[in-house]
């Protein structure tokens, strides 16, 4: 099943709630939170309080992302911030398996994240056990970057990987997806589609309305 998650990383802060509810009344189902820690990616972004808040205002599934280091240490705290789905990045998870079971206990989806050049393999052991893989296809750290081509070779064989498993599990992209490339990655295989400037940028209604369409949602 395809779905939209709007990142709010490119939504207007002073505005978050109005923006929030804009994505929500236009029908998206997901929404995608990048957390982000100064370290892991050279930006900061927002936090557990920010979540706490837009959780009182929304029931969409809070899609969080974190780009952090040593999310073992606040598993727990995004759970109670009202986190469903909780992305990790395979390349600051030495324990990975014990990351994921740990999300997993704390009653949230567990994802896994790849850097544009970590290769799949990383997942050859843990892929059974997860709810969805996110690639990412910008280099990670800030919205409106443009998408990394070789990304779509990648999309296609992680699904080759999963079908070969008999595995339907999730593949979420994220980064520089836009009206224009969107099918590129839903033929490849994905099928949670994470925009953010493209969503957020000029009328967020239609830009919401205009890829459900796209993705068979509306
Ligand atoms: C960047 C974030 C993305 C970002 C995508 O590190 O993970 O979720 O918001 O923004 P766009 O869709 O503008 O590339
Ligand atoms: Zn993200």
């Amino acid at each position: 099943m395809n779905k939209l998650a709007p990142s709010i990383l490119s939504a207007d802060f002073a505005a978050l709630g109005e923006d929030v509810r804009k994505v929500e009344e236009a029908g998206a189902e997901y929404l995608h939170i990048d957390v982000m820690d100064g370290h892991f990616v050279p930006n900061y972004s927002l936090g557990i309080p920010v979540i706490e808040s837009i959780r009182r205002k929304s029931v969409m599934v809070f899609d969080v992302h974190l780009m952090i280091d040593n999310p073992d240490q606040y598993i727990k705290a995004f759970a109670e911030a009202g986190a469903d789905i909780l992305t990790v990045h395979a390349e600051v998870c030495p324990h990975l398996n014990r990351t994921i079971a740990a999300i997993k206990e704390n009653g949230m989806k567990a994802c896994v994240a790849l850097n544009p050049t970590t290769p799949l393999n990383v997942l050859d052991y843990v892929l059974e056990d997860l709810d969805m893989v996110l690639l990412m296809t910008i280099n990670p750290g800030f919205g409106g970057q443009k998408y990394i081509e070789s990304s779509t070779r990648k999309i296609q064989e992680l699904r080759k990987m999963m079908e070969a498993r008999g595995l339907e599990i999730d593949i979420e992209v994220d980064g520089g997806i836009k009206l224009n490339n969107v099918k590129t990655v839903l033929d490849a295989g994905a099928n949670i589609i994470v925009a953010g400037s493209a969503v957020f940028g000029g009328d967020i209604e239609k830009n919401v309305t205009d890829f459900m369409k796209i993705l068979g949602e509306a």
